[in-house]
């Protein structure tokens, strides 16, 4: 069984990771971990609780950072909406429950200090709340067993034509996370355009629950600004940040290679891309530091079918 901490920005694909990392039995969540991102965090924070409350999950909530380490951005509202989580029809419930009071960069800490080893970091958001923990605790690298992450792209991006939102959102932190040797397995949208929420699985989600269904219409609401921005002839939405949970529970679902990476935080366009080396080596001649395991290649029908029956809640 995995035990993780997932570190989040929720987000309609957030959401879709949660419901699948709970709902799948190969996977225990410890915690879950907000940092601004797809809105501010008193907005992620607050999706994160009425999502954990909506579905009935045992998992505590720990807000995070504020704000990226440098640099400053407008949230992305076009996207997700204004609250990081609108939908087309039936919202979630608003909640009165709080987050823990201790902060999040110090739960995960304090989980990974109790448990070295043991402890995967799922980060679907930007990476600044990991970024803190190490600039606090550099040892902790060496404890943590993995990180599996949503962000990046070995070939285009999203929110600039070099860069993807994640990373880009906070590209300093994210170059520490890729210097900090701790091993990283990598969803970017190489391979997230590869996995997409299709019409029909929305429709199998509805189907499953006739008349009021917010995560139908939460996904419908993610689909829908998808299309308007990339075109209603798409086959579907890219669901990126449940790759990273589908992984853990089935890795035979993804191609992955290690390969050198690393994150370009110079002052000019391609700020916020991780350059992945993707080139042909010698193999017998190759000295390169391979710090990331990148998935190139998914089995988009499988992958499919697993995160639908996640929605089906
Ligand atoms: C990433 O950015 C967010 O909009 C999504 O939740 C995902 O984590 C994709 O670039
Ligand atoms: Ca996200």
């Amino acid at each position: 069984k995995h035990r993780i901490i997932i570190d989040c920005d929720p987000g309609h694909d957030d959401m879709a990771a949660i419901l699948l990392a709970a709902w799948h039995e190969a996977i225990t969540i410890e915690a879950i971990t907000t940092v601004c991102g797809n809105a501010s965090v008193d907005n992620t924070t607050n999706n994160a609780l009425r999502i954990v409350d909506a579905f009935g999950l045992d998992v505590p909530v720990y807000r995070g950072a504020e704000l990226p380490l440098l640099n400053r951005y407008e949230f992305p509202a076009e996207f997700h909406g204004p609250s990081g989580l609108d939908s087309s029809r039936a919202d979630l419930a608003q909640t009165s429950r709080k987050a823990e009071a201790m902060h999040a960069v110090q739960a995960i800490i304090e989980l990974v200090d109790a448990n070295p080893g043991e402890i995967s970091v799922v980060v679907v958001g930007p990476m600044t709340n990991l970024a803190l923990a190490f600039g606090l605790r550099p040892d902790l690298a060496g404890k943590i067993k993995q990180i599996v992450f949503m962000g990046g792209s070995a070939t285009e991006g999203n929110i600039t034509p070099a860069a993807e939102f994640n990373i880009w959102a906070d590209a300093h932190a994210a170059r520490m996370v890729f210097r900090s040797g701790v091993k990283l397995v990598m969803f970017g949208l190489n391979l997230t355009h590869q996995t997409l929420l299709r019409r029909q699985d929305i429709a199998a989600v509805r189907a499953a629950h006739p008349g009021e269904n917010a995560v139908a219409d939460i996904m419908d609401f993610y689909c829908g600004t998808y299309y308007r921005f990339a075109g209603a002839d798409k086959p579907g939405a890219p669901l990126h940040d449940p790759c990273a949970i589908a992984y853990l529970i089935d890795p035979s679902l993804f191609e992955v290679r290690q390969l050198p990476g690393e994150v370009i935080v110079g002052d000019d366009e391609s700020y916020g891309q991780t350059l992945i080396d993707i080139r042909p080596q010698d193999l017998a001649h190759d000295t390169r530091n391979k710090n990331v395991g990148v998935a190139m290649t998914a089995d988009a029908e499988r992958f499919a079918t697993l995160v639908t029956q996640a929605l089906v809640w």
